[in-house]
Protein backbone atom coordinates (compact mmCIF):
# COMPACT_ATOMS: atom_id res chain seq x y z
CA UNK A 1 0.00 0.00 0.00
CA UNK A 2 1.12 3.27 -1.00
CA UNK A 3 1.38 6.49 1.13
CA UNK A 4 -0.31 9.25 -0.76
CA UNK A 5 -0.69 12.75 -0.32
CA UNK A 6 -2.69 15.14 -2.02
CA UNK A 7 -1.79 18.65 -3.02
CA UNK A 8 -4.48 21.28 -3.70
CA UNK A 9 -5.57 24.73 -4.16
CA UNK A 10 -9.30 24.92 -5.20
CA UNK A 11 -12.76 22.77 -5.54
CA UNK A 12 -11.03 19.34 -4.98
CA UNK A 13 -12.97 17.28 -7.38
CA UNK A 14 -9.79 15.19 -8.73
CA UNK A 15 -8.81 14.74 -4.94
CA UNK A 16 -12.42 13.44 -4.72
CA UNK A 17 -12.39 11.13 -7.39
CA UNK A 18 -8.87 9.66 -6.42
CA UNK A 19 -10.24 9.36 -2.72
CA UNK A 20 -13.40 7.37 -4.10
CA UNK A 21 -11.31 5.08 -5.88
CA UNK A 22 -8.62 4.72 -2.76
CA UNK A 23 -11.54 4.16 -0.36
CA UNK A 24 -13.23 1.32 -3.22
CA UNK A 25 -9.63 -0.56 -3.39
CA UNK A 26 -9.25 0.23 -7.06
CA UNK A 27 -6.08 1.62 -6.29
CA UNK A 28 -3.74 0.07 -3.54
CA UNK A 29 -3.27 2.88 -1.39
CA UNK A 30 -4.28 4.96 1.40
CA UNK A 31 -4.15 8.93 1.63
CA UNK A 32 -2.37 9.87 4.54
CA UNK A 33 -2.13 13.96 3.85
CA UNK A 34 -4.40 16.38 2.14
CA UNK A 35 -2.28 19.71 1.61
CA UNK A 36 -3.78 22.89 0.44
CA UNK A 37 -2.25 26.64 0.31
CA UNK A 38 -5.69 28.19 0.13
CA UNK A 39 -7.71 28.50 3.62
CA UNK A 40 -10.65 28.65 1.50
CA UNK A 41 -10.16 25.87 -0.73
CA UNK A 42 -13.54 23.71 -1.14
CA UNK A 43 -11.08 21.01 -1.45
CA UNK A 44 -9.40 21.23 1.80
CA UNK A 45 -13.21 20.78 3.56
CA UNK A 46 -13.88 18.08 1.39
CA UNK A 47 -10.98 16.45 3.03
CA UNK A 48 -11.70 17.01 6.79
CA UNK A 49 -15.50 15.88 6.16
CA UNK A 50 -14.01 12.52 4.85
CA UNK A 51 -11.80 12.25 8.17
CA UNK A 52 -8.21 12.68 6.31
CA UNK A 53 -5.26 14.41 7.62
CA UNK A 54 -5.78 17.89 5.79
CA UNK A 55 -3.52 20.86 6.97
CA UNK A 56 -3.75 24.83 5.45
CA UNK A 57 -0.05 25.74 4.56
CA UNK A 58 0.10 29.67 3.52
CA UNK A 59 2.29 30.26 0.52
CA UNK A 60 0.93 33.97 0.39
CA UNK A 61 3.86 36.30 0.36
CA UNK A 62 6.46 33.66 1.53
CA UNK A 63 9.70 33.04 -1.50
CA UNK A 64 8.28 29.79 -3.25
CA UNK A 65 11.18 27.40 -1.32
CA UNK A 66 10.45 28.17 1.93
CA UNK A 67 6.76 27.52 1.56
CA UNK A 68 8.45 24.16 -0.50
CA UNK A 69 10.11 23.92 2.40
CA UNK A 70 7.29 23.58 5.47
CA UNK A 71 5.22 20.68 2.87
CA UNK A 72 8.22 18.56 2.23
CA UNK A 73 8.55 18.68 5.90
CA UNK A 74 4.76 17.57 6.45
CA UNK A 75 5.34 15.02 3.99
CA UNK A 76 8.50 13.48 5.38
CA UNK A 77 6.89 13.12 8.39
CA UNK A 78 3.80 11.58 7.20
CA UNK A 79 6.05 9.07 5.76
CA UNK A 80 4.76 9.90 2.02
CA UNK A 81 5.97 7.95 -1.26
CA UNK A 82 3.65 9.29 -3.42
CA UNK A 83 1.98 12.85 -4.32
CA UNK A 84 -0.38 13.86 -6.39
CA UNK A 85 -1.10 17.54 -7.38
CA UNK A 86 -4.90 18.06 -7.98
CA UNK A 87 -5.40 21.55 -9.19
CA UNK A 88 -2.44 22.32 -7.18
CA UNK A 89 -1.83 25.94 -8.70
CA UNK A 90 1.51 26.30 -8.35
CA UNK A 91 5.12 25.74 -9.33
CA UNK A 92 7.08 22.80 -7.88
CA UNK A 93 11.07 24.61 -6.36
CA UNK A 94 13.67 22.07 -7.59
CA UNK A 95 14.21 22.02 -4.45
CA UNK A 96 10.74 19.62 -3.89
CA UNK A 97 11.01 18.12 -6.89
CA UNK A 98 14.78 16.21 -6.24
CA UNK A 99 13.39 15.46 -2.98
CA UNK A 100 10.24 13.20 -4.46
CA UNK A 101 11.96 11.94 -7.75
CA UNK A 102 9.51 10.26 -10.23
CA UNK A 103 7.12 10.58 -7.33
CA UNK A 104 5.10 13.48 -8.12
CA UNK A 105 2.21 13.01 -10.03
CA UNK A 106 0.34 16.13 -12.12
CA UNK A 107 -2.96 16.30 -13.94
CA UNK A 108 -3.18 18.91 -16.59
CA UNK A 109 -6.21 19.89 -18.90
CA UNK A 110 -4.59 19.47 -22.62
CA UNK A 111 -2.77 16.91 -24.22
CA UNK A 112 0.71 17.64 -23.46
CA UNK A 113 3.06 19.45 -24.50
CA UNK A 114 0.02 21.64 -26.06
CA UNK A 115 -1.05 24.28 -23.99
CA UNK A 116 1.03 24.10 -20.72
CA UNK A 117 0.49 26.70 -18.22
CA UNK A 118 -2.84 28.28 -17.71
CA UNK A 119 -6.07 28.05 -18.80
CA UNK A 120 -5.17 25.52 -21.37
CA UNK A 121 -9.34 24.64 -22.19
CA UNK A 122 -9.31 28.03 -23.04
CA UNK A 123 -5.75 28.18 -25.10
CA UNK A 124 -7.27 25.21 -26.96
CA UNK A 125 -10.45 27.11 -27.88
CA UNK A 126 -8.60 30.10 -29.47
CA UNK A 127 -6.04 27.98 -31.10
CA UNK A 128 -9.00 26.31 -32.48
CA UNK A 129 -7.87 23.01 -31.57
CA UNK A 130 -10.07 19.90 -32.82
CA UNK A 131 -8.88 17.78 -29.70
CA UNK A 132 -7.70 18.13 -26.46
CA UNK A 133 -7.85 16.15 -23.47
CA UNK A 134 -5.88 15.92 -20.44
CA UNK A 135 -2.68 14.50 -19.29
CA UNK A 136 -1.54 12.68 -16.01
CA UNK A 137 2.70 13.03 -16.05
CA UNK A 138 5.82 12.50 -13.22
CA UNK A 139 6.89 16.00 -12.18
CA UNK A 140 9.91 17.44 -13.09
CA UNK A 141 11.81 20.38 -12.71
CA UNK A 142 10.41 22.52 -15.87
CA UNK A 143 6.79 23.54 -15.87
CA UNK A 144 3.52 20.44 -17.17
CA UNK A 145 6.89 18.68 -19.20
CA UNK A 146 7.77 15.01 -17.35
CA UNK A 147 6.84 11.66 -18.66
CA UNK A 148 3.75 11.42 -19.48
CA UNK A 149 1.62 8.51 -17.74
CA UNK A 150 -1.58 8.60 -19.03
CA UNK A 151 -3.33 11.05 -21.93
CA UNK A 152 -7.42 11.03 -22.50
CA UNK A 153 -8.59 13.04 -25.89
CA UNK A 154 -11.35 15.20 -25.77
CA UNK A 155 -13.21 16.41 -29.20
CA UNK A 156 -13.14 20.41 -29.23
CA UNK A 157 -16.97 21.03 -30.53
CA UNK A 158 -17.99 24.49 -32.63
CA UNK A 159 -19.73 26.35 -30.50
CA UNK A 160 -17.15 25.28 -27.26
CA UNK A 161 -16.29 27.74 -25.03
CA UNK A 162 -13.09 27.15 -22.32
CA UNK A 163 -15.63 26.65 -19.51
CA UNK A 164 -17.76 23.36 -21.99
CA UNK A 165 -14.70 22.56 -22.78
CA UNK A 166 -13.05 22.10 -19.29
CA UNK A 167 -16.43 20.52 -18.12
CA UNK A 168 -16.23 17.35 -20.72
CA UNK A 169 -12.64 17.40 -20.05
CA UNK A 170 -13.12 17.39 -16.32
CA UNK A 171 -15.18 14.09 -16.58
CA UNK A 172 -12.07 12.53 -18.17
CA UNK A 173 -9.53 13.69 -16.13
CA UNK A 174 -11.24 11.66 -13.16
CA UNK A 175 -11.21 8.66 -14.50
CA UNK A 176 -7.62 9.34 -16.16
CA UNK A 177 -5.92 10.07 -12.73
CA UNK A 178 -7.63 7.10 -10.71
CA UNK A 179 -5.61 4.77 -13.43
CA UNK A 180 -2.52 6.59 -13.37
CA UNK A 181 -2.20 6.90 -9.81
CA UNK A 182 -3.32 2.90 -10.25
CA UNK A 183 -0.04 2.23 -12.33
CA UNK A 184 1.96 4.01 -10.27
CA UNK A 185 1.31 2.36 -6.75
CA UNK A 186 0.53 -0.86 -8.53
CA UNK A 187 4.45 -1.15 -9.82
CA UNK A 188 2.88 -1.18 -13.48
CA UNK A 189 5.10 1.13 -15.18
CA UNK A 190 9.08 1.49 -16.20
CA UNK A 191 10.66 4.33 -17.85
CA UNK A 192 13.04 4.22 -20.62
CA UNK A 193 14.33 7.05 -21.65
CA UNK A 194 11.03 9.89 -21.10
CA UNK A 195 8.60 7.18 -22.56
CA UNK A 196 6.97 4.82 -20.05
CA UNK A 197 5.40 1.82 -20.58
CA UNK A 198 4.19 -1.29 -18.82
CA UNK A 199 6.30 -3.72 -17.32
CA UNK A 200 6.56 -6.78 -19.75
C1 LIG B 1 -8.36 20.55 -13.18
O1 LIG B 1 -8.98 20.81 -14.42
C2 LIG B 1 -6.87 20.33 -13.37
O2 LIG B 1 -6.55 19.64 -14.55
C3 LIG B 1 -6.38 21.75 -13.43
O3 LIG B 1 -7.11 22.42 -12.43
C4 LIG B 1 -8.38 21.79 -12.30
C5 LIG B 1 -8.58 21.45 -10.84
O4 LIG B 1 -9.88 20.98 -10.62
N1 LIG B 1 -4.97 21.83 -13.20
C6 LIG B 1 -4.16 22.65 -13.84
O5 LIG B 1 -4.55 23.44 -14.68
C7 LIG B 1 -2.71 22.54 -13.45
N2 LIG B 1 -1.88 23.24 -14.39
P1 LIG B 1 -10.24 20.24 -9.28
O6 LIG B 1 -9.78 21.16 -8.12
O7 LIG B 1 -11.73 20.11 -9.30
O8 LIG B 1 -9.53 18.92 -9.25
Amino acid sequence: MKRVAILLSGRGSNFLALSDAIEAGVVPAEIVLVVSNKAEAPGLQHARDRGYKALFIPSKGKEREVFDREVVTELKKARVDVVCLAGFMRLLSSYFVREFPMRILNIHPSLLPAFPGLDAQGQAVAWGAKFSGCTVHFVDEELDHGPIILQQVVPVLDDDDGEALSHRILKEEHKAYVEALRLVCADELQLEGRRLRRRS
